[in-house]
């Protein structure tokens, strides 16, 4: 499979594109610490042992890999990001105030297609913003088409926020998943191939995807969001308003 534009990362721009991409948002040692810091709690030397562990904990204990997971969620390099994402698109929402919407760590296991997200918007999400604004970011390793990096469609968020078909799932999620018959992915499907320490920040309505990771082990990556608003508005029990 390849690239289905021939965009660069670097032409990317947010009025055009709906998506940004910066360079070396840390500094390494910031992520080495984080992956010091989770080897450490989960007694780890390496990170193919812990892939290893989280397929295992997938396979056979599901609770506590969902504990797991909130759990390294609230390592304050997650919070640095969302400071640093505001930065980022504070002046894009005049008058408005930022709200910190929360990030966590996401697991993409290998070849594992119930996780795999669907087209979707995060305005549909996290409806009731001016603006809202999802920074994602490889973790430990770069993201690529084999690892199924996420994909996006360029240009998509000129079209607000669009009609969505509600999927439950029995495992509890559900996927708010649009249509996109009307789109040329072939032109303009952009896959984020992103190296590690680098990011893309997009507008909330930007239609994007998670894709099949191919390779052995796990894909780590952040997620991060700031909502700007000139109200008060809920920030939270968003599910019951889709
Ligand atoms: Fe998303």
């Amino acid at each position: 499979m390849k690239k289905t534009t021939t965009l660069k990362l670097e032409d990317l721009n947010f009025e055009d594109h709906g998506i940004i991409y910066k360079k070396e948002i840390f500094d390494k040692s910031i992520l080495d610490g984080l992956e010091n810091d989770i080897l450490l709690l989960t007694n780890k030397r390496n990170l193919i042992e812990l892939s290893d562990y989280i397929v295992e904990l997938d396979r056979n204990d599901k609770k506590s890999l969902l504990e797991l997971n909130k759990f390294i969620s609230k390592h304050p390099v997650i919070s640095l990001i969302g400071v640093t994402l505001m930065n980022d698109t504070k002046n894009l929402a005049p008058n408005t105030f930022p709200v910190y919407l929360g990030g966590s760590i996401l697991l993409g296991l290998p070849n594992d297609k119930r996780l795999i997200y669907s087209w979707h918007q995060e305005s549909n999400y996290m409806p009731g913003f001016k603006k809202l604004y999802n920074s994602w970011t490889p973790l430990f390793k770069n993201s690529e088409i084999d690892n199924g990096t996420m994909s996006v469609i360029i240009g998509s968020h000129k079209y607000g926020k669009l009609d969505y078909n509600k999927i439950s799932s029995s495992n509890g999620y559900t996927q708010l998943e649009n249509d996109v018959s009307d789109f040329n992915l072939k032109e303009s499907e952009f896959w984020c191939c992103i190296p590690l320490g680098d990011q893309v920040i997009f507008d909330q309505n930007l239609i994007h995807r998670s894709n099949n990771n191919k390779s052995n082990n796990v894909r780590f990556s952040i997620t991060s969001r700031i909502g700007y608003s000139d109200v008060l508005t809920s920030v939270d029990g968003f599910k019951e308003k889709y």
